[in-house]
């Protein structure tokens, strides 16, 4: 069937960080973007307001995506009354902040595979059916250092986005054949976003990115860019995985700042 509606751009938890900006970016690339978010009525309505006021379509939609059923059901709306969901980010990090093993509940660390893995798994089941029908579709995932490399504190996250991210495997194993391109994209940094670091350090978030210099904190209308690259990359030359962090960083594999390994390296000469 040739579906003449307008393609769609689902982005499942879009706060006013990387998930909002991605949606504002499709929107003038002329998508139809579709917002969830779990809770922020207004932030909800301030994003999709914007992007109207830009000449684009968005919708808002308030779901939490770890009830059952929730995400099945938004996307089976989408495809009936929106359009073909095209491009999917999914964007639900499970980050309660540096928390030791043994004050760890089983509940926490559980929420977290809900809300990753689980999730995706969900999203994937609901949604690619259309997609593989289609013949094509895109699905990117929005990852985290924790994924590549465990530390202490971070047992709840590090266990969910890291078995994420070899669930992004398997299924990029299964559907890239079929058409469907699956993206991980490996954030290894902190980036600009109110809603969640912000949440997490509260009054201290201004300080905080100040202290990282300029353009120090990844800015999530720059990182929408590489979304948007992402889902049109021509299927000859497809990344599965993408890493991106602040200029003044060092990957993931490497926490010593250049200043440390050059000292250490004149102490040896
Ligand atoms: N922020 C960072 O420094 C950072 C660093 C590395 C990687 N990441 C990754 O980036 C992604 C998040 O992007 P962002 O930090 O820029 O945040 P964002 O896009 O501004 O917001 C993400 C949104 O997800 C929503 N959400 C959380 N749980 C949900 C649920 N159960 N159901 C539906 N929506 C839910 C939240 O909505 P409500 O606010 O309405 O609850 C939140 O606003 C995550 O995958 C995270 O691992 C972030």
């Amino acid at each position: 069937m040739n579906d003449k509606r307008k393609p769609v751009c689902l982005v499942l938890g879009a706060g006013a960080g990387i998930g909002g900006n991605t949606a504002k970016r499709f929107a003038k690339g002329g998508y139809h973007a579709v917002l969830a978010r779990r809770s922020d009525q207004e932030g909800l309505d301030r994003t999709v307001s914007e992007i109207e006021a830009e000449g684009g379509n968005a919708t808002g939609v308030l779901i939490d995506a770890v009830e059952d059923g929730t995400i099945e059901e938004l996307v089976k709306s989408i495809e009936r009354d929106i359009g073909p969901i095209e491009v999917c980010l999914f964007n639900l990090g499970a980050q309660i902040g540096n928390r030791p093993f043994f004050d760890t509940p089983h509940k926490a660390f559980e929420l977290g595979w809900r809300m990753t893995s689980f999730a995706l798994f969900r999203l994937a089941q609901a949604m690619l059916p259309a997609m593989i029908e289609r013949g094509h579709g895109a699905l990117l995932v929005t990852s985290a250092t924790s994924a590549m490399r465990g530390n202490a504190g971070q047992h709840s996250h590090a266990a969910a986005i890291g078995g994420r991210r070899m669930l992004c495997q398997t299924l990029n194993a299964e559907f890239a054949p079929q058409g469907i391109h699956i993206s991980h994209i490996v954030v290894d940094g902190p980036v600009d976003a109110p809603d969640t670091l912000g949440r997490l350090l509260g009054d201290k978030f201004e300080a905080y990115k100040a202290s990282k210099g300029e353009d120090g904190v990844l800015d999530p209308a720059a990182l929408a860019e590489t979304y948007w690259h992402l889902a049109h990359q021509h299927r000859s030359c497809w990344s599965f995985e993408v890493d991106v962090r602040p200029w003044t960083d060092t990957p993931w594999w490497n926490d010593n700042p250049p200043s440390a390994i050059n000292s250490a390296s004149r102490n040896r000469e």
